[in-house]
């Protein structure tokens, strides 16, 4: 007998086709997300789950899939999983770290270089057939190159954002839990701030930390307001690191100039206030979908739960013994 898998949203053929080899699969390519009823009722005879950051799996859910053994994340975050209950339960918890650093490191300069040359209200411009003619003043946007950079969360993505840094020969400041080690910092070229010098100094703050109790709203109105006036801030990590009724008070009011979001605190629903602003660019939490990326991390959910399956140690365990 195969052990069951359940994969709760759309994947790629090639992960159907790896997971069937090993497993008796029940996957859900219309791609409309379980409630969480019927998510628990699907999970009742399942020893493997794959899911994605959209499904919430708590203790009350792990009560009604006696079987499980493990959990694989499609996503290298993990904040919609209550990784203690699945430990207490002795069921295994993975994600996907590693092959979606690239990309979403290429997102948040996107959505960097996009807010500070207001690409997304250009393309509004010259779409709606306003644009008469090139004029000195028009549109004017703020320099990326050569400004400086301040990185919040210094872990992989975080120093990618910082190695394209290089090329715009940018300052870069960067604020972590726990400093990097020197050879790294030399090697990119990385000064270590306190969060409050960093909100300070940076033309731009990216944010690249996980969300945690310890990360909730950690820019709110506070941190808003010790950045500089022309300063603008990315977040392409998840929603509630930043407080958004606090961000979009401070876009209106120009507290800061711009900011360049794919993450918000009750996606997909986005905090009123932000579509009536132009100066904030606004992503559907896309940091890491490329075709390859994509691809890249379905493949690794799924070797991670057939590890866990047939009884050896997935690659990415977040929750060794
Ligand atoms: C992640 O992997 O955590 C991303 O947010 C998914 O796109």
């Amino acid at each position: 007998m195969k052990p069951k898998v359940l994969v709760t949203r759309e994947v790629f053929d090639e992960t159907l086709a790896f997971l069937g080899q090993h497993c008796d699969v029940e996957s859900n390519q219309p791609d409309v997300a379980y409630a969480p009823d019927e998510l628990a009722r699907r999970l009742a005879d399942k020893d493997g789950l794959m899911c994605a950051l959209t499904d919430r799996v708590d203790a009350p859910l792990l009560e009604r899939g006696p079987r499980l053994k493990v959990v694989a994340n499609i996503a290298v975050g993990y904040n919609n999983i209550d990784v203690p209950a699945c430990t207490a339960r002795g069921i295994m918890v993975t994600n996907t770290p590693g092959v979606l650093d690239d990309s979403t490191a290429d997102l948040a300069w996107a959505l960097m270089l996009a807010a500070a040359r207001r690409l997304t209200e250009v393309e509004g411009y010259v779409r709606g057939d306003g644009w008469k003619g090139w004029c000195l003043k028009q549109w004017l946007g703020v320099d990326v190159h050569h400004a400086t950079l301040g990185i919040i969360g210094m872990g992989r993505i975080g120093q990618v954002i910082a190695k394209r840094a290089t090329g715009f020969e940018m300052k870069v400041l960067y604020h972590n839990r726990k400093r990097i080690a020197p050879d790294i910092e030399r090697r990119l070229n990385a000064a270590y701030a306190t969060k409050e010098e960093l909100v300070r100094q940076s033309d731009f703050v990216v944010l690249q930390v996980p969300y945690s109790p310890e990360t909730h709203h950690l820019i709110g109105a506070a941190e808003l307001k010790l950045m500089k006036p022309t300063a603008i801030l990315v977040n392409s990590t998840r929603g509630g690191v930043v407080d958004d009724a606090a961000l979009v008070a401070a876009l209106k009011s120009g507290v800061i100039r711009a900011a360049g979001l794919d993450v918000f605190e009750n996606e997909p629903k986005l905090h009123p206030g932000f579509l009536d602003l132009d100066n904030v660019v606004l992503a559907p939490h896309i940091g890491s979908s490329t075709e390859a990326t994509r691809r890249a991390m379905a493949m690794t959910a799924a070797r991670n739960a057939v590890a866990a399956l047939t009884g050896g140690t997935p690659p990415n365990l977040l929750n060794p013994r």
